[in-house]
Protein backbone atom coordinates (compact mmCIF):
# COMPACT_ATOMS: atom_id res chain seq x y z
CA UNK A 1 0.00 0.00 0.00
CA UNK A 2 2.84 2.88 0.79
CA UNK A 3 4.01 2.43 -2.44
CA UNK A 4 1.48 2.35 -4.32
CA UNK A 5 1.40 5.61 -6.56
CA UNK A 6 -1.49 7.89 -5.96
CA UNK A 7 -2.98 11.81 -5.85
CA UNK A 8 -5.11 12.66 -3.18
CA UNK A 9 -6.98 15.99 -2.94
CA UNK A 10 -7.96 16.46 0.92
CA UNK A 11 -10.27 19.67 1.33
CA UNK A 12 -10.05 21.55 4.60
CA UNK A 13 -5.94 20.38 5.45
CA UNK A 14 -5.28 23.99 6.84
CA UNK A 15 -8.19 23.89 9.72
CA UNK A 16 -8.24 21.62 12.40
CA UNK A 17 -8.92 17.84 11.82
CA UNK A 18 -7.75 17.93 8.02
CA UNK A 19 -4.36 19.00 9.43
CA UNK A 20 -3.98 16.01 10.85
CA UNK A 21 -4.98 14.12 8.14
CA UNK A 22 -2.57 15.64 5.83
CA UNK A 23 0.29 14.93 7.95
CA UNK A 24 -0.71 11.19 9.02
CA UNK A 25 -0.59 10.70 5.12
CA UNK A 26 2.21 12.89 4.52
CA UNK A 27 4.31 10.62 6.64
CA UNK A 28 2.69 7.53 5.89
CA UNK A 29 2.80 7.44 2.27
CA UNK A 30 5.47 8.68 0.58
CA UNK A 31 4.40 7.25 -2.92
CA UNK A 32 1.05 9.35 -2.55
CA UNK A 33 1.23 12.96 -3.97
CA UNK A 34 -1.46 15.07 -1.16
CA UNK A 35 -2.90 17.86 -2.41
CA UNK A 36 -4.04 19.97 0.55
CA UNK A 37 -7.18 22.54 -0.84
CA UNK A 38 -8.41 24.94 1.35
CA UNK A 39 -9.70 28.50 0.86
CA UNK A 40 -7.53 29.29 3.91
CA UNK A 41 -10.76 31.27 5.88
CA UNK A 42 -10.68 32.23 9.60
CA UNK A 43 -10.06 28.61 10.27
CA UNK A 44 -7.36 27.72 7.99
CA UNK A 45 -3.90 27.88 9.55
CA UNK A 46 -0.98 26.87 7.23
CA UNK A 47 1.43 26.77 10.30
CA UNK A 48 -0.50 24.12 11.69
CA UNK A 49 1.17 22.26 8.81
CA UNK A 50 4.82 23.74 9.32
CA UNK A 51 6.57 20.06 9.90
CA UNK A 52 5.55 18.91 7.05
CA UNK A 53 4.82 21.63 4.34
CA UNK A 54 8.41 20.76 2.78
CA UNK A 55 7.88 17.35 2.14
CA UNK A 56 8.10 16.19 -1.60
CA UNK A 57 4.58 14.63 -1.62
CA UNK A 58 2.97 17.59 -0.28
CA UNK A 59 1.61 20.28 -2.16
CA UNK A 60 -0.91 23.50 -0.95
CA UNK A 61 -3.76 25.27 -3.67
CA UNK A 62 -5.70 27.49 -1.99
CA UNK A 63 -8.98 27.22 -3.95
CA UNK A 64 -12.65 27.93 -2.37
CA UNK A 65 -14.11 24.44 -2.96
CA UNK A 66 -16.85 26.25 -4.53
CA UNK A 67 -15.44 27.69 -7.70
CA UNK A 68 -16.50 24.79 -9.70
CA UNK A 69 -13.57 25.31 -12.28
CA UNK A 70 -11.06 25.59 -10.12
CA UNK A 71 -11.58 22.28 -8.23
CA UNK A 72 -12.14 20.64 -11.82
CA UNK A 73 -9.03 21.87 -13.08
CA UNK A 74 -6.74 20.91 -10.20
CA UNK A 75 -8.01 17.23 -10.34
CA UNK A 76 -8.03 16.92 -14.05
CA UNK A 77 -4.54 18.30 -14.17
CA UNK A 78 -3.13 16.64 -10.81
CA UNK A 79 -5.13 13.42 -12.09
CA UNK A 80 -6.66 12.90 -8.52
CA UNK A 81 -7.95 9.42 -8.06
CA UNK A 82 -9.10 9.94 -3.82
CA UNK A 83 -10.80 12.63 -2.39
CA UNK A 84 -11.33 13.67 1.51
CA UNK A 85 -13.21 15.95 2.35
CA UNK A 86 -13.01 17.89 5.47
CA UNK A 87 -13.65 21.54 4.03
CA UNK A 88 -16.56 23.36 6.03
CA UNK A 89 -17.58 25.90 8.08
CA UNK A 90 -18.04 24.13 11.31
CA UNK A 91 -18.97 26.35 14.22
CA UNK A 92 -22.34 25.69 15.48
CA UNK A 93 -22.63 29.87 16.59
CA UNK A 94 -21.55 30.98 13.78
CA UNK A 95 -24.10 29.39 11.86
CA UNK A 96 -26.77 30.75 14.17
CA UNK A 97 -25.74 34.10 13.03
CA UNK A 98 -24.73 33.49 9.33
CA UNK A 99 -26.30 30.48 8.02
CA UNK A 100 -25.79 31.53 4.07
CA UNK A 101 -21.77 30.96 4.64
CA UNK A 102 -23.03 27.79 5.98
CA UNK A 103 -25.10 26.29 2.53
CA UNK A 104 -22.50 28.12 0.17
CA UNK A 105 -19.63 26.26 1.94
CA UNK A 106 -21.02 22.89 2.81
CA UNK A 107 -23.66 22.20 0.31
CA UNK A 108 -22.82 24.07 -2.69
CA UNK A 109 -19.29 23.71 -1.91
CA UNK A 110 -19.70 19.84 -1.76
CA UNK A 111 -21.79 19.62 -4.70
CA UNK A 112 -18.91 21.30 -6.75
CA UNK A 113 -16.05 18.81 -5.37
CA UNK A 114 -18.77 15.94 -6.38
CA UNK A 115 -19.83 17.11 -10.16
CA UNK A 116 -16.12 17.78 -10.46
CA UNK A 117 -15.28 13.93 -9.28
CA UNK A 118 -17.85 12.92 -11.52
CA UNK A 119 -16.35 14.24 -14.42
CA UNK A 120 -12.87 12.98 -14.04
CA UNK A 121 -13.94 9.76 -12.31
CA UNK A 122 -13.05 6.78 -14.57
CA UNK A 123 -12.73 3.51 -12.85
CA UNK A 124 -9.29 2.67 -11.91
CA UNK A 125 -7.55 -0.52 -11.52
CA UNK A 126 -7.89 -2.24 -8.01
CA UNK A 127 -4.76 -1.17 -6.53
CA UNK A 128 -6.04 2.11 -6.47
CA UNK A 129 -9.58 2.59 -6.59
CA UNK A 130 -11.19 5.63 -7.29
CA UNK A 131 -12.96 7.09 -3.49
CA UNK A 132 -14.54 10.17 -2.85
CA UNK A 133 -15.19 10.22 1.29
CA UNK A 134 -16.94 12.64 2.99
CA UNK A 135 -16.18 13.77 6.34
CA UNK A 136 -19.66 14.16 7.88
CA UNK A 137 -20.67 14.87 11.79
CA UNK A 138 -22.79 13.16 14.67
CA UNK A 139 -25.14 16.63 14.90
CA UNK A 140 -26.73 15.66 11.80
CA UNK A 141 -28.88 12.73 13.78
CA UNK A 142 -30.24 15.49 16.10
CA UNK A 143 -30.69 15.12 19.98
CA UNK A 144 -30.75 12.29 22.53
CA UNK A 145 -32.32 11.99 25.55
CA UNK A 146 -30.86 11.00 28.72
CA UNK A 147 -32.25 7.33 28.13
CA UNK A 148 -28.84 5.40 27.02
CA UNK A 149 -30.07 5.38 23.30
CA UNK A 150 -26.83 6.14 20.75
CA UNK A 151 -26.90 7.28 17.40
CA UNK A 152 -26.64 4.20 14.90
CA UNK A 153 -25.66 4.50 10.70
CA UNK A 154 -29.63 4.11 9.95
CA UNK A 155 -30.73 7.19 12.34
CA UNK A 156 -33.33 9.19 10.78
CA UNK A 157 -31.54 12.57 10.10
CA UNK A 158 -33.13 15.45 12.43
CA UNK A 159 -30.63 18.24 12.13
CA UNK A 160 -31.04 21.35 14.60
CA UNK A 161 -29.18 23.97 14.05
CA UNK A 162 -27.75 25.73 10.39
CA UNK A 163 -24.54 23.60 10.97
CA UNK A 164 -26.08 20.16 11.14
CA UNK A 165 -28.60 21.21 8.84
CA UNK A 166 -26.22 22.04 6.12
CA UNK A 167 -24.50 19.06 6.76
CA UNK A 168 -27.38 17.09 6.42
CA UNK A 169 -27.95 18.46 3.04
CA UNK A 170 -24.01 17.82 2.21
CA UNK A 171 -24.51 14.18 3.16
CA UNK A 172 -27.87 13.81 0.90
CA UNK A 173 -25.93 14.68 -2.20
CA UNK A 174 -23.26 12.46 -1.66
CA UNK A 175 -25.18 9.52 -1.34
CA UNK A 176 -27.17 10.98 -4.28
CA UNK A 177 -24.34 11.06 -6.61
CA UNK A 178 -23.14 7.11 -5.58
CA UNK A 179 -26.87 5.97 -6.23
CA UNK A 180 -27.59 8.25 -9.10
CA UNK A 181 -24.13 8.17 -11.11
CA UNK A 182 -22.71 5.36 -9.39
CA UNK A 183 -19.69 7.74 -7.74
CA UNK A 184 -17.77 5.76 -5.50
CA UNK A 185 -18.73 7.53 -2.19
CA UNK A 186 -17.93 6.74 1.44
CA UNK A 187 -19.89 8.88 4.66
CA UNK A 188 -18.68 8.86 8.20
CA UNK A 189 -20.29 11.07 10.72
CA UNK A 190 -18.10 11.45 13.68
CA UNK A 191 -18.21 12.88 17.14
CA UNK A 192 -16.45 16.01 19.00
CA UNK A 193 -13.28 15.78 18.07
CA UNK A 194 -10.15 17.61 20.95
CA UNK A 195 -6.55 17.81 20.49
CA UNK A 196 -3.79 20.19 19.39
CA UNK A 197 -4.66 23.16 16.30
CA UNK A 198 -8.09 23.39 17.26
CA UNK A 199 -9.36 26.75 16.85
CA UNK A 200 -10.32 28.47 20.39
CA UNK A 201 -13.77 28.98 19.54
CA UNK A 202 -14.46 25.96 20.32
CA UNK A 203 -15.31 24.58 23.96
CA UNK A 204 -11.88 22.84 25.15
CA UNK A 205 -9.04 25.05 23.59
CA UNK A 206 -11.15 28.28 24.34
CA UNK A 207 -11.72 27.23 28.18
CA UNK A 208 -7.67 25.96 28.45
CA UNK A 209 -6.71 29.54 26.93
CA UNK A 210 -9.76 31.31 29.13
CA UNK A 211 -8.19 29.26 32.40
CA UNK A 212 -4.72 30.18 31.68
CA UNK A 213 -5.73 34.02 31.83
CA UNK A 214 -7.87 33.61 34.07
CA UNK A 215 -11.44 34.95 31.95
CA UNK A 216 -14.63 33.61 32.63
CA UNK A 217 -15.62 30.31 31.55
CA UNK A 218 -18.85 30.79 29.58
CA UNK A 219 -20.92 28.14 30.32
CA UNK A 220 -24.13 27.75 28.33
CA UNK A 221 -27.90 26.82 29.95
CA UNK A 222 -26.65 24.92 32.99
CA UNK A 223 -23.78 22.81 31.77
CA UNK A 224 -25.86 19.38 31.18
CA UNK A 225 -25.33 18.91 27.67
CA UNK A 226 -23.89 15.97 26.90
CA UNK A 227 -20.74 15.50 24.29
CA UNK A 228 -19.00 12.37 23.14
CA UNK A 229 -15.36 13.22 22.82
CA UNK A 230 -13.08 11.74 20.63
CA UNK A 231 -9.02 12.47 20.44
CA UNK A 232 -8.50 13.69 16.74
CA UNK A 233 -5.65 11.73 15.66
CA UNK A 234 -7.80 8.55 16.00
CA UNK A 235 -10.41 10.12 14.16
CA UNK A 236 -7.45 10.54 11.74
CA UNK A 237 -6.34 6.94 11.99
CA UNK A 238 -10.32 6.00 11.30
CA UNK A 239 -10.17 8.17 8.27
CA UNK A 240 -7.19 6.29 6.71
CA UNK A 241 -8.82 3.06 7.79
CA UNK A 242 -12.05 3.93 5.60
CA UNK A 243 -10.56 5.54 2.48
CA UNK A 244 -8.05 2.55 2.10
CA UNK A 245 -10.78 -0.44 3.21
CA UNK A 246 -14.15 0.61 3.86
CA UNK A 247 -17.09 -0.75 1.51
CA UNK A 248 -18.03 1.81 -0.97
CA UNK A 249 -21.36 3.43 -0.57
CA UNK A 250 -21.58 2.89 3.57
CA UNK A 251 -21.82 5.02 6.31
CA UNK A 252 -19.15 4.45 9.54
CA UNK A 253 -20.35 6.11 12.86
CA UNK A 254 -16.95 7.29 14.16
CA UNK A 255 -16.97 7.90 18.03
CA UNK A 256 -14.63 7.38 21.44
CA UNK A 257 -17.64 6.21 23.43
CA UNK A 258 -16.78 8.55 25.82
CA UNK A 259 -19.40 10.63 26.76
CA UNK A 260 -19.31 13.99 29.61
CA UNK A 261 -21.67 16.64 30.91
CA UNK A 262 -20.28 19.68 29.61
CA UNK A 263 -19.69 20.99 33.24
CA UNK A 264 -17.58 17.94 34.62
CA UNK A 265 -15.77 18.06 31.45
CA UNK A 266 -15.32 22.05 32.48
CA UNK A 267 -14.53 21.37 35.89
CA UNK A 268 -11.31 18.77 34.66
CA UNK A 269 -10.06 21.06 32.45
CA UNK A 270 -9.69 23.32 35.04
CA UNK A 271 -7.83 21.27 37.54
CA UNK A 272 -5.71 20.11 34.77
CA UNK A 273 -4.67 23.59 33.82
CA UNK A 274 -4.42 24.56 37.60
CA UNK A 275 -2.14 21.50 38.26
CA UNK A 276 0.15 21.89 35.22
CA UNK A 277 0.26 25.26 35.77
CA UNK A 278 1.56 24.89 39.52
CA UNK A 279 -1.52 26.71 40.70
CA UNK A 280 -3.87 24.91 43.62
CA UNK A 281 -5.80 22.08 41.77
CA UNK A 282 -8.94 23.54 41.17
CA UNK A 283 -8.35 27.12 42.15
CA UNK A 284 -9.82 28.59 39.21
CA UNK A 285 -13.12 26.73 39.40
CA UNK A 286 -14.76 30.51 40.14
CA UNK A 287 -14.04 31.33 36.63
CA UNK A 288 -17.39 29.17 35.82
CA UNK A 289 -19.85 31.76 34.61
CA UNK A 290 -23.60 30.48 33.72
CA UNK A 291 -24.50 32.02 30.52
CA UNK A 292 -28.04 32.47 28.63
CA UNK A 293 -28.23 28.70 26.59
CA UNK A 294 -26.96 28.24 22.98
CA UNK A 295 -30.42 28.46 20.58
CA UNK A 296 -31.59 25.18 19.75
CA UNK A 297 -28.85 23.11 21.87
CA UNK A 298 -28.71 20.01 21.52
CA UNK A 299 -29.12 17.92 24.69
CA UNK A 300 -27.14 15.04 24.31
CA UNK A 301 -25.05 13.19 21.25
CA UNK A 302 -23.55 9.58 21.50
CA UNK A 303 -22.13 7.96 18.39
CA UNK A 304 -22.05 3.89 18.51
CA UNK A 305 -19.34 3.06 16.56
CA UNK A 306 -19.39 -0.93 16.78
CA UNK A 307 -19.52 -1.26 13.16
CA UNK A 308 -16.53 0.35 12.45
CA UNK A 309 -15.02 -1.57 14.97
CA UNK A 310 -17.03 -5.17 14.33
CA UNK A 311 -15.95 -4.89 10.58
CA UNK A 312 -13.19 -2.48 10.28
CA UNK A 313 -11.60 -3.46 13.45
CA UNK A 314 -11.65 0.12 14.54
CA UNK A 315 -11.31 1.55 17.95
CA UNK A 316 -10.01 4.36 19.89
CA UNK A 317 -6.26 4.19 20.82
CA UNK A 318 -6.62 6.97 23.61
CA UNK A 319 -7.71 7.06 27.03
CA UNK A 320 -9.88 10.55 28.01
CA UNK A 321 -7.87 11.42 31.03
CA UNK A 322 -4.74 10.79 28.75
CA UNK A 323 -5.98 12.68 25.91
CA UNK A 324 -6.98 15.27 28.11
CA UNK A 325 -3.75 15.73 29.49
CA UNK A 326 -2.17 15.60 26.20
CA UNK A 327 -4.19 18.49 24.98
CA UNK A 328 -4.12 20.61 27.63
CA UNK A 329 0.23 20.80 27.91
CA UNK A 330 0.14 21.02 23.78
CA UNK A 331 -1.88 23.80 24.71
CA UNK A 332 -0.07 25.76 27.35
CA UNK A 333 3.48 24.61 25.25
CA UNK A 334 2.35 26.82 22.63
CA UNK A 335 0.84 29.37 23.38
CA UNK A 336 2.47 30.79 20.17
CA UNK A 337 0.30 29.11 18.10
CA UNK A 338 -2.30 30.65 20.77
CA UNK A 339 -1.85 34.35 20.07
CA UNK A 340 -1.11 33.91 16.63
CA UNK A 341 -4.90 32.49 16.00
CA UNK A 342 -6.13 34.70 18.49
CA UNK A 343 -4.34 38.08 17.46
CA UNK A 344 -5.25 36.87 13.66
CA UNK A 345 -1.73 37.45 12.87
CA UNK A 346 -1.81 33.87 11.26
CA UNK A 347 -3.65 34.97 8.34
CA UNK A 348 -0.62 36.88 6.87
CA UNK A 349 1.30 33.50 7.02
CA UNK A 350 0.17 32.18 3.32
CA UNK A 351 1.42 35.87 1.95
CA UNK A 352 4.80 35.12 3.82
CA UNK A 353 5.11 31.33 2.73
CA UNK A 354 3.47 30.58 -0.46
CA UNK A 355 2.80 33.76 -2.84
CA UNK A 356 5.45 33.82 -4.42
CA UNK A 357 6.54 30.51 -5.19
P1 LIG B 1 -12.24 23.70 10.90
O1 LIG B 1 -13.26 24.79 10.96
O2 LIG B 1 -11.14 23.67 11.91
O3 LIG B 1 -11.54 23.69 9.46
C1 LIG B 1 -12.26 23.84 8.27
C2 LIG B 1 -11.27 24.09 7.13
O4 LIG B 1 -12.03 24.23 5.92
C3 LIG B 1 -10.45 25.37 7.30
O5 LIG B 1 -9.10 25.12 6.99
C4 LIG B 1 -11.07 26.33 6.28
O6 LIG B 1 -10.15 27.28 5.76
C5 LIG B 1 -11.55 25.36 5.20
N1 LIG B 1 -12.64 25.93 4.41
C6 LIG B 1 -13.77 26.51 4.86
N2 LIG B 1 -14.53 26.93 3.83
C7 LIG B 1 -13.87 26.57 2.69
C8 LIG B 1 -14.14 26.71 1.30
N3 LIG B 1 -15.26 27.32 0.86
N4 LIG B 1 -13.27 26.21 0.41
C9 LIG B 1 -12.12 25.60 0.83
N5 LIG B 1 -11.79 25.46 2.14
C10 LIG B 1 -12.66 25.93 3.05
O7 LIG B 1 -13.08 22.36 10.91
P2 LIG B 1 -12.78 20.96 11.63
O8 LIG B 1 -13.23 21.03 13.03
O9 LIG B 1 -11.39 20.55 11.32
O10 LIG B 1 -13.80 20.02 10.84
C11 LIG B 1 -13.42 19.41 9.61
C12 LIG B 1 -14.58 18.58 9.10
O11 LIG B 1 -14.93 17.58 10.05
C13 LIG B 1 -15.84 19.39 8.84
O12 LIG B 1 -16.44 18.91 7.66
C14 LIG B 1 -16.72 19.11 10.06
O13 LIG B 1 -18.08 19.20 9.73
C15 LIG B 1 -16.31 17.68 10.37
N6 LIG B 1 -16.44 17.29 11.79
C16 LIG B 1 -15.86 18.07 12.78
C17 LIG B 1 -15.96 17.66 14.10
C18 LIG B 1 -15.29 18.44 15.22
O14 LIG B 1 -15.47 18.11 16.39
N7 LIG B 1 -14.49 19.46 14.93
C19 LIG B 1 -16.65 16.49 14.44
C20 LIG B 1 -17.23 15.74 13.40
C21 LIG B 1 -17.11 16.15 12.08
P1 LIG C 1 -18.53 23.23 20.70
O1 LIG C 1 -17.07 23.04 21.01
O2 LIG C 1 -18.97 24.51 20.06
O3 LIG C 1 -18.96 21.97 19.80
P2 LIG C 1 -20.46 21.50 19.32
O4 LIG C 1 -21.40 22.61 19.51
O5 LIG C 1 -20.22 21.20 17.89
O6 LIG C 1 -20.76 20.30 20.16
O7 LIG C 1 -19.36 23.06 22.02
C1 LIG C 1 -19.29 21.90 22.81
C2 LIG C 1 -20.31 22.03 23.92
O8 LIG C 1 -19.93 23.08 24.79
C3 LIG C 1 -21.69 22.39 23.42
O9 LIG C 1 -22.68 21.72 24.22
C4 LIG C 1 -21.78 23.89 23.64
C5 LIG C 1 -20.92 24.11 24.87
N1 LIG C 1 -20.21 25.41 24.93
C6 LIG C 1 -20.34 26.22 26.07
O10 LIG C 1 -21.02 25.88 27.05
N2 LIG C 1 -19.66 27.42 26.09
C7 LIG C 1 -18.89 27.84 25.05
O11 LIG C 1 -18.32 28.96 25.10
C8 LIG C 1 -18.77 27.00 23.89
C9 LIG C 1 -17.94 27.41 22.71
C10 LIG C 1 -19.45 25.79 23.89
Amino acid sequence: MENVKRTIMITGGAGFIGSHVVRLFVNKYPGYHIINVDKLTYAGNLANLRDIENKPNYSFARIDICDFDAVLNLMKAEKVDGIIHLAAESHVDRSIKDPFTFARTNVLGTLSLLQAAKACWEPFDAEKPYRFYHISTDEVYGALGFDGTMFTEDRRYDPHSPYSASKASSDHFVRAFHDTYGLPTLVTNCSNNYGPYQFPEKLIPLFINNIRHRKPLPVYGKGENVRDWLYVEDHARAIDLIFHEGKIAETYNIGGFNEWKNIDLIKVLVRTVDRLLGRPEGADMDLITFVKDRAGHDLRYAIDSSKLKNELGWEPSLQFEEGIEKTVRWYLDNQDWLDNVTSGDYQNYYEQMYKNR
